[in-house]
């Protein structure tokens, strides 16, 4: 199964979807794939998250798409028939991982704590999302599990913003940053979508 870390490449950033419409959600992914970014995540958190992801497929062909906030069996059924590229949960069960054990695409299960950890790496997994990063002990925690943990690796989300991306890209158990601060809803509102591509060009250091 391919890695997480490698559908990703280059890239350090994985920015956050979350649109209240197919129109906004694809006007958000243009502004992101002009500022470079070659993936993206959509959580599943709204009515119109899974027809994003198919209209990105559709309209996007180059930009790699995924589905976040994936908790059951029956929205991972839904997030793989919509085209998703790879699969992230917030959080994991035996009985989420079993599902996910099917699946043919790269799957970044979320955790928040060492024993969610270890349930993880007992299902195979080495590279794990940690969410909510700031509340779950942020970088000071992913050192601490970096002694424990030595073939882990890290995408923390929740609570990352312009200002502390670097104090976790700084640890070398954490292989990229994710999260929602690039897409700021006023520029959303304001049909803005040129402050987007700024933001991740500036989050991605370009
Ligand atoms: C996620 O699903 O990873 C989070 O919603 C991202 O959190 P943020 O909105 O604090 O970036």
């Amino acid at each position: 199964m391919t890695l997480f870390s490698t559908l990703m490449g280059k890239q350090k950033l994985l920015p956050i979807i979350q649109a209240d419409s197919v129109s906004q959600g694809l006007e958000i992914a243009k502004a992101m794939a002009a500022a470079g970014i070659g993936l993206v995540e959509v959580v599943l958190r709204t009515q119109a998250s899974i027809d994003i992801i198919k209209a990105i497929k559709l309209e996007l062909p180059d930009l790699k798409v995924g589905a976040g906030t994936v908790l059951d069996a029956d929205i991972l059924k839904q997030a793989l028939a919509a085209g998703s590229d790879f699969i992230i949960t917030p959080t994991i069960s035996s009985s989420l991982l079993t599902h996910l054990d099917n699946c043919k695409v790269p799957v970044l299960p979320g955790v928040s704590n060492s024993s969610d950890i270890l349930l993880a790496r007992e299902f195979g997994y080495t590279e794990l999302k940690l969410f909510p990063a700031s509340l779950s002990g942020g970088a000071p925690f992913l050192k601490a599990m970096g002694s424990v943990f030595k073939d882990i690796t890290f995408c923390p989300t929740g609570g990352i913003n312009e200002k502390n991306q670097q104090e976790f890209l700084a640890l070398t158990n954490v292989f990229a940053v994710g999260g929602t601060w690039i897409v700021n809803p006023e520029w959303v509102a304001n049909k803005d979508w040129s402050k987007i591509t700024s933001a991740c060009k500036t989050a991605q250091g370009l």
